[in-house]
Parts: structure tokens; C-alpha cells; sequence
């Protein structure tokens, strides 16, 4: 595999994930294995239910509400094996080095405290400000995400915000430690499309200033296009094909690539970049 010279911040090896229940084991990701590099975006697409919430989880080590999981292989972030670490240097690398942002920004945000004081906790978890600092620095990332007024808007609660404002919080919460590596589960999956195109941009933006990896998942090839370089296509628990977005979109070598590719309209294979023209 070319993976560029750099060496990769998340190596990824055989990786498998197994749920247990009633005690019949269901194999859902079955010997994965790729790289991110430092910096580098990298997406994953695949049809609902071929396991790419069940990989950025597993990189993480969180399993599904109330299940069992049993992951194998390596998840080797700068080298240290994360399925190795133990629980507390796990929670260490969670949000600070390696963040998250989930489909659903209301159920992943807590409705009883403000946006402000969600980010100030993740600040003075991870680095140590005291809370009057992590407050001032919580304001600076509403402000970098787009929130207006940040400084009123770091006391609201979460349901004074619109869906889009939210997943912007929520946005600003997994880049507050300025994490190595970002997972975006399928972030603009509940948004309208014109909320969606500026979630996107703002991800864009966000990796570019703050030089973290990405790694993009999504159901639509049209969201991958113009956001990352490398593409995952995964099926079934497996990865079925990987490469540049543009040599994948112009002459994808798997029929199910294939069936993907037909599935998005052709307005969107362009990109984010070439939907400014008239719409
Ligand atoms: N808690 C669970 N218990 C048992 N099986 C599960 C659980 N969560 C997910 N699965 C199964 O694991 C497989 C992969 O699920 P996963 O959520 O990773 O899919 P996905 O690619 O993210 O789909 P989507 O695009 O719908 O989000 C599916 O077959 C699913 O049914
Ligand atoms: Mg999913």
C-alpha cells in the first residue's frame, strides 16, 4: 500500500470487531487495516450497516449502548497499540489527542449544562486551565466555529441552538484539546443541505488552520468529494476499495464503488468547491 512518507499517526491492523448477544457472536468488521498519516483526511463510505460507526468507535475503544463488543487487531496510534492501554490512559487520548463529533449533536451534547461549560469541562479535563481561563478559551472556539455573540451564547443550553448551531458546538468541543486526529461520524447526516455545505466547509477550514488529520465518514459519496484526499469504500464489514477521491470517481474499479458512485446525483460529484456556481 502507498501511504506517503510520513510516518502514520493512526495505523490501523486487521482490525475486527465482534458483538456477542444471546451467544451467537456477529463477526461486523472483519480484518480491517489502513493508515492516516499526520494531517492527512481520509474518508470512509459504504452503504448503512457495513460497519464504519462500529470502526471510528472501535479506534476509540467505545462500544454501542448496552452491548458487548470484542475488537481484535492493532490500533496503532503513534505507534502505542490503543486496544493495549488501559482504561484510565484511554479516557487521557479521548478528546484531547483523538476527538470525536457523532451524527447527533443533540443526543451527544448534555441538555442541563450550558454549550460554554461543556467546553470549559473538556479544557480543564485535558489541559489543565483553571475554569476562569478555560472559559476564555471556551468563547475563542465558539467563535472560531461561526457561533455569533459567543460570549452570551457560551451560557445558553443546548436547545436555544438550531440543529447546525449545535453540531458547530459540538464541533468546537472535539477540536478545544486541538486533537491529532478528528472522527466525523457522518456530522451533517441530520442537517439540511445548505446547513450540511457549511458544516463541511467549517471541517475544511478547522483541519486546514489546525493541522489534524480527519477522518470522514458518510453513507454519500457526495460529501466525500472536495473534503478528503483518500477514500475507503467499505462493504460488509470489510474495506473493498481505497483510493484518491478523484481516480475513484473517475474510474471506480469495484461494481460496488460503482453502484455508490450512481447512487449520488451529478450535481454533487463535483465537490463542495464546485457548487458556488449557479444553483
Ligand atoms: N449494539 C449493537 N449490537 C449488535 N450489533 C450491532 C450493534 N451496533 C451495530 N451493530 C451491527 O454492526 C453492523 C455495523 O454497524 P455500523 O453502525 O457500524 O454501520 P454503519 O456503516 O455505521 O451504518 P450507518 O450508515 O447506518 O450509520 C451492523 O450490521 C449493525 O447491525
Ligand atoms: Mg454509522
Amino acid at each position: 500500500m502507498m501511504e506517503g512518507k510520513l510516518e502514520p499517526l493512526l495505523a490501523v491492523r486487521d482490525l475486527s470487531a465482534t458483538f456477542h448477544r444471546h451467544g451467537a457472536p456477529s463477526r461486523v468488521v472483519d480484518g480491517i487495516s489502513f493508515d492516516i498519516a499526520p494531517g492527512e483526511s481520509v474518508g470512509f463510505v459504504g452503504e448503512s450497516g457495513c460497519g464504519k460507526s462500529v470502526t471510528a468507535r472501535a479506534i476509540l475503544r467505545l462500544a454501542p449502548e448496552g452491548s458487548s463488543i470484542e475488537l481484535g487487531g492493532r490500533i496503532l496510534f503513534r505507534g502505542q497499540d490503543l486496544l493495549r492501554l488501559d482504561a484510565a490512559a484511554m479516557t487521557d487520548i479521548r478528546g484531547r489527542d483523538i476527538a470525536m463529533v457523532f451524527q447527533d449533536p443533540m443526543s451527544s451534547l448534555n441538555p442541563v449544562l450550558s454549550v460554554g461549560a461543556q467546553i470549559d469541562d473538556m479544557l480543564i479535563r485535558h489541559t489543565g486551565l483553571s475554569r476562569r481561563a478555560a472559559r476564555r478559551r471556551a468563547i475563542e472556539l465558539l467563535d472560531l466555529v461561526g457561533i455569533h455573540d459567543p460570549a452570551s451564547r457560551a451560557d445558553d443550553h443546548p436547545h436555544q441552538f438550531s440543529g447546525g448551531m449545535r453540531q458547530r458546538v459540538l464541533i468546537a468541543i472535539a477540536v478545544s484539546c486541538q486533537p491529532a486526529l478528528l472522527i466525523a461520524d457522518e456530522p451533517t447526516t441530520a442537517l439540511d443541505v445548505t446547513v450540511q455545505a457549511q458544516i463541511l466547509r467549517l471541517l475544511l477550514r478547522l483541519r486546514r488552520e489546525l493541522g489534524m488529520a480527519l477522518m470522514l465518514i458518510t453513507h454519500d459519496f457526495g460529501v466525500i468529494a472536495g473534503m478528503v484526499e483518500r477514500v475507503h469504500v467499505m462493504q460488509a464489514g470489510a474495506i473493498v476499495e481505497t483510493g484518491a477521491v478523484d481516480a475513484l470517481f473517475a474510474a471506480p474499479r469495484h461494481p460496488y464503488t460503482r453502484a455508490l458512485l450512481d447512487a449520488v446525483p451529478r450535481l454533487e460529484t463535483g465537490g463542495l468547491d464546485s457548487t458556488a456556481g449557479p444553483a
